[in-house]
């Protein structure tokens, strides 16, 4: 059996209006436990829509979303209690910070789940130590922080649930390039820590290639594709016409190939880019 199952999903805004969108179009999806699944897909394509319907927050007009095997809108006590086993942070989701410190924030998710005053401390360290934010900043007002670590209480708060699924809609929207990669690197941090399963949305291919172990393209509310970053990548023709490019950096190793440099296919890091061109040109040494 599947972790999440979802089954001939189709969601509409504003039913029965003259205003009724066709967000999700019969999505059929099956996603096995553990590792970073990234969900792409260009602006509108419903992303946002499908993620929300995961955790119960949207109803979908007809079809299902299953939960090892449970239907995650069967009672009003099944969505409540799976939105405990999957986690969801928003975007941007800073603008949620409210209490007075840092530690109060993180603590909120645990304490609304009725836990102990140990139990809270724990959670709350734990989330912290998997996000780096360092005990310093327990009592300090959230407001005082800088953007990437207000968003990373926020992300932190969500941890301090102990899901089983956690799921980051556009986790480095706005940050700059430092904030980007600190989420990123903080996301392969909880997923090898912890072995839990991460759900990504993104509309950047660049991180997508530096953390996915497996991508969901969505395009007008279906599901486009699903494979692992080089299964999808490769695909470079069917993504753009999606409206999603592969990264910059594979663009200039191709145009490299096309040149007659002798370099390997299927780089979509400016890792694996600089080490492929370290080994052209040292004749074979690696970095
Ligand atoms: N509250 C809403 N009311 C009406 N239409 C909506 C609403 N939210 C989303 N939509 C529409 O539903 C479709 C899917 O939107 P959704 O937000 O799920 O896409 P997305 O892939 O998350 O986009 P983005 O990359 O911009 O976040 C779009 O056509 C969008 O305009
Ligand atoms: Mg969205």
């Amino acid at each position: 059996m599947s972790l999440i199952e979802v089954k001939d999903l189709v969601y509409y805004y504003g039913m029965r209006t003259p205003f009724q969108v066709t967000a999700l179009d019969h999505v059929n999806l099956s996603l096995e436990k553990g590792g970073i699944k990234a969900v792409i897909g260009h602006t509108g394509s419903g992303k946002t829509t499908l993620i929300q319907h995961l955790n119960a927050l949207l109803q979908p007009a007809s079809g299902q979303v299953l939960f090892h095997g449970e239907d995650v809108n069967a009672t009003k006590e099944s969505a409540y209690r799976i939105r405990f086993k999957i986690g969801l942070c928003f975007q941007y989701p800073e603008y949620q910070l409210f209490e007075n410190t840092v530690f109060e924030d993180i603590a909120f998710g645990p304490k609304n789940m009725g836990l102990s005053e140990a139990e809270i401390d724990r959670a709350v360290r734990a989330a912290a130590s998997y996000v780096g934010i360092s005990e310093d900043f327990f009592q300090k007002s959230p407001f005082d922080l800088s953007g990437g670590q207000k968003r990373r209480v926020a992300v932190a708060g969500v941890m301090a649930m102990d899901p089983d699924v956690l799921i980051l809609d556009e986790p480095t929207a706005g940050l700059d390039p430092r904030g980007r990669e600190m989420i990123l690197s903080m996301i392969r941090n909880y997923r090898d820590q912890t072995g839990k399963t991460v759900i990504l949305v993104s509309h950047s291919m660049d991180d997508v290639a530096e953390t996915a172990d497996e991508v969901i393209v969505v395009n007008k509310g279906k599901i486009a594709m699903q494979g692992t970053v080089d299964d999808v990548f490769s695909r470079s023709a069917e993504l753009s016409e999606m409206g999603l490019t592969v990264p910059e950096v594979t663009g200039i190793i191709d145009t490299l190939r096309a040149q007659g440099y002798d370099l390997p296919a299927g780089i979509y890091t400016v890792d694996r880019a600089a080490d492929a061109l370290y080994r052209y040109l040292t004749g074979g040494r690696t970095l």
